[in-house]
């Protein structure tokens, strides 16, 4: 247990991944040093609030929907090998994009919330969107 109790400590206190966890109800209960860097808002801020303060508002409602889903049946679409690639906001009103694996917590077989692991993918979005508008230009047909 020695072992799996630092390097659960040291993974969460990482600053380059946002881990955060919700209970039930999607309020949130953990928020680790790399949540506050991508989003702004930092431990005390964030604890006790829905996770609706980084959800842009036009996908609560798919978030909810899916989140509810999730918490009955224990099972996620997007464990082990499928990522979620959402717009998200941040305190200053910025959106970037992330890119997350979704981890279902369990007490006793009973699902007590959910975990997720984040990463900021902006940048590697907005070079494939430049990409592809210039690859467009590219091989446009001549007038
Ligand atoms: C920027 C923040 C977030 C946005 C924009 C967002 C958005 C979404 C969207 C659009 C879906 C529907 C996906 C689909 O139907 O394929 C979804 C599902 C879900 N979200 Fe979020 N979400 C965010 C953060 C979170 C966080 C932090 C958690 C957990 C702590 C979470 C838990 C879930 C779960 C469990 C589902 C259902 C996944 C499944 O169907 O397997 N979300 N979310």
């Amino acid at each position: 247990m020695g072992l799996q109790n630092i390097l659960g400590e040291a993974i969460l206190s990482t600053g380059s991944d946002a881990i955060i966890a919700a209970d039930q109800d999607g309020t949130i209960v953990f928020w680790n040093p790399g949540a506050q860097r991508l989003f702004g808002h930092t431990f005390e801020e964030a604890l006790g609030q829905p996770l609706d303060l980084i959800i842009p508002e036009w996908l609560r409602g798919r978030h909810w929907g899916g989140f509810r889903r999730v918490m009955e049946s224990g099972n996620s679409r997007y464990g082990a090998d499928d990522l979620l690639s959402v717009p998200a906001l941040r305190k200053d009103g910025a959106s970037i994009s992330v890119e997350f694996t979704i981890v279902p917590l369990r007490s006793d077989g009973r699902m007590i919330g959910m975990a997720a692991i984040m990463r900021d993918v902006t940048k590697r979005f907005d070079e494939m969107r430049m990409l592809k508008r210039k690859l467009a230009e590219l091989t446009k047909p001549a007038e």
